[in-house]
């Protein structure tokens, strides 16, 4: 395999907290291993314009507590056929670039993979997304901070939750995954959580809530991630009172707040060993991996593997928890 010398890094998909420090760790590690790191703008889009920023270790100054992503982040329509990752390709190598880190979701990981199976430049991705459903690592960058986000929501609506004797729906962001949902739920102390993983009978969280009521539960939460097969909070709350008014119910939908804010220390430090242990594994000669960590330690999967061959499954203690913790 080729020696790598110039390293390209980009952000893609949706943005998360820490997306900043990981490119911080990313430009700062490749230049102290002796590297030149180009960063593209605007993800996929980025290569096919050919929106190129040579960067040296003051390019990420002062951006390790930001949230957003300094180098943006887009959709790419045109990276989906071969003309567009063709143009792609010429446009990197005429750059100089012969490597690549590409930070984001399942989306980001997958364009990669495509273009890697064609084109002879080594790409390692890093795991950025606030949904935690990669396969490969414990916890996804901008996971920890988007859950911080959302407990402080949780808990600052069940204040005037129990001041007025009210039950609210609260939706959080997962098309897909009931990370967030789940998490959140549990450490903000919700009587119930709906996910996409699992199916939830209306009839049975009605039933829950009236257990509560019986209970001398005054209020309740009930967190509703936003690809739960009921539909949206507003679908479930309009269902729920159908059926069962005995608390007056309100809906709070969280959206794009959570995608954004300063990274918690815990996203950061995560970003620093991502971006070092991607960096490493290009000079190493790896390619088509994805790094993780699991049980505290750096992992690297192959991104096949991570992509095609494992299902991501939610850890049933917390479902478990989610369930016991809530009479
Ligand atoms: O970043 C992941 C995610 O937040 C999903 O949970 C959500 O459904 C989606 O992105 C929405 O992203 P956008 O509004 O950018 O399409």
């Amino acid at each position: 395999m080729a020696a790598i010398n110039k390293i390209g890094v980009f952000t893609s998909g949706g943005d998360a907290p820490g997306m900043n420090a990981c490119i911080r760790a990313v430009v700062r590690s490749g230049i102290y291993l002796g590297k030149e790191v180009v960063g593209i703008r605007q993800g996929y889009q980025g290569m096919i314009n050919k929106n190129f920023w040579d960067m040296d270790a003051r390019s990420v100054s002062n951006i390790i507590h930001l949230g957003g992503t300094i180098l943006k982040t887009a959709r790419c329509m045109e990276f989906l056929t071969p003309e567009g990752r063709e143009k792609a390709y010429k446009n990197l190598r005429s750059h100089g670039i012969d490597s690549l880190i590409a930070i984001g979701g399942d989306g980001t990981a997958t364009g990669a993979e495509i273009f890697s199976e064609k084109y002879d430049i080594p790409v390692i991705c890093i795991p950025g997304t606030i949904d935690n459903d990669l396969y490969g690592t414990d916890f996804t960058l901008g996971f920890d901070t988007a859950n911080n986000t959302v407990i402080e929501a949780i808990d600052k609506i069940r204040d005037t939750a129990a001041s007025h004797d009210r039950l609210f729906f609260i939706e959080v962001m997962g098309r897909d995954s009931g990370c967030i949902a789940l998490r959140s739920g549990i450490a903000g102390g919700a009587e119930a959580i709906l996910l996409p993983e699992r199916d939830t009978a209306i009839d049975e969280l009605i039933k829950k809530l009236e257990t509560g009521a019986k209970n001398k539960k005054s209020s309740s939460i009930v967190i509703v991630a936003e690809g739960d097969k009921n539909g949206g909070a507003y679908d479930v709350a309009k269902r729920v009172k159908e059926k069962f008014d005995f608390y007056d119910a309100k809906v709070t939908i969280l959206g794009h707040l959570q995608r954004g804010g300063s990274p918690s220390s815990f996203d950061r430090v995560l970003a620093c060993r991502f971006g070092y242990a991607a960096v490493k594994a290009l000079i190493n000669g790896d390619t088509r991996k994805i790094v993780g960590i699991r049980g505290n330690s750096i992992a690297l999967t192959d991104l096949h593997e991570a992509l095609n061959l494992h299902e991501f499954k939610l850890e049933e203690d917390l479902m478990e928890l989610s369930t016991i913790l809530s009479i």
